[in-house]
């Protein structure tokens, strides 16, 4: 069977590491990524062998830079069967009709909102939902990592209440732009965070409120979480549930803290220092009062990425099971 032909357009924190992932699999492959700009990231590009596109009014700008274009963005998008939009949020949204005018199935990112594409992704909650579907929104790295751990607990011991405290990376480690900040802001102050919100766009059943803050970091994000369950458990009983998900990793024997666990994926050898998984303190799962309590630290600029290609996966129908994209998905990248 041939391979489905991805595009990715913006070459950026997820576009790159999407572009390898999707590179890594035996049943897709990328014909092109597009950038606006000729700068290092294009050159990198160039070097890792993809044929780079842009927008039509820049394409002499890339031959003046000696990366030359392999076309234009829709040129790119006609040789497609499926892209995925990597450019920054809310900018994602205005290329939705340049992706319909060629009859392309598209992923958006969890920087545009769910009405976009009406179906918000997340491969253990929904795989199945999204089989066929034109236009996905895979969620955000922290919507990422509430559904991995809330829609398995749920389906086990039944979630009353969730809430939820994320402690997030004030930027990107390659942005000079944004930080690391001084200072620990709340983000938003009106509570409760559009977090829980989006949580629903993927799990409308789950009851959940959500506060943030913006902290002097840019390695991850961490979460406090507390449910109310309804059903009575040990904390045993949640790691065994925590423990027979593949994208859910325990950390401990020292580990303290986020720049460990980056050091765990820096050892590992991990492209990028990527922590694909969710990493859970399993010595903080607790149950107090009947609540269940617990840390998790997330990789903001990988998580999303084997998301993406289960998303791929669905929507080309390459494989009907879930369990099965997932799997497979984790293999060829190495988690
Ligand atoms: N970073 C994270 O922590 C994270 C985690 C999960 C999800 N997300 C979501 O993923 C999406 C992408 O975020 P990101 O962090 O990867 O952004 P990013 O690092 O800024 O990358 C976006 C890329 O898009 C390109 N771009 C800019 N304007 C463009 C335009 N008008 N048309 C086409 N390309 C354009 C930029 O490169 P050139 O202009 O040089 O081509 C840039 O490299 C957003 O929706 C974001 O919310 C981000």
């Amino acid at each position: 069977m041939s391979k489905a032909k991805i595009a990715v357009n913006g070459y950026g924190t997820i576009g790159k590491r999407v572009a390898d992932a999707v590179q890594a699999q035996d049943d897709m492959e990328i014909i092109g990524v597009a950038k606006t700009r000729p700068n290092y990231e294009a050159a990198v590009a160039a070097q890792l062998g993809y044929d780079i596109y842009t927008l039509a009014d820049r394409v002499e700008s890339f031959e003046k830079a000696g990366i030359p274009a392999a076309g234009t963005l829709d040129d790119m998008v006609e040789k497609a069967d499926l892209v995925v939009d990597c450019t920054p949020g809310g900018v994602g949204e205005s290329n939705k009709a340049v992706y319909e005018k060629a009859g392309v199935k598209a992923i958006w990112q969890g920087g545009e909102d769910h009405e976009l594409t009406g179906f918000s992704f997340n491969a253990v909650s929904n795989y199945e939902g999204a089989l066929g579907l034109d236009f996905v929104r895979v969620v955000s790295c922290n919507t990422t990592g509430l559904c991995r751990v809330i829609y398995p607990i749920d389906r086990e011991f039944g979630v009353k209440k969730a809430r939820i405290t994320l402690v997030r990376r004030s930027a990107d480690p390659n942005d000079a732009k944004k930080g690391p900040i001084n200072a620990i802001v709340p983000n938003p102050i009106k509570l409760p965070s559009h977090h829980g919100p989006d949580v629903k766009s993927v799990l409308p059943n789950i009851n959940i409120s959500t506060m943030a803050m913006k902290i002097p970091t840019t390695l991850m994000h961490l979460h406090t979480i507390n449910l109310e369950l309804e059903k009575d458990c040990t904390a045993e009983d949640v790691k065994e549930v925590l423990g027979t998900q593949s994208r859910v990793r325990f950390v401990g024997q020292g580990i303290t803290s986020t720049a460990e666990i980056i050091e765990v994926a820096r050892d590992l050898k991990r492209p990028r220092n990527d922590m694909w998984e969710n990493c859970v303190w399993d010595e903080s799962i607790t149950i107090d009062d009947g609540e269940l309590y617990f840390f998790q630290a997330i990789h903001q600029e990988s998580d999303v990425v084997p998301e993406n290609v289960d998303a791929i996966r669905a929507m080309m129908e390459l494989e009907s099971d879930g369990a099965k994209s997932i799997a497979k998905t984790n293999k060829a990248i190495g988690l």
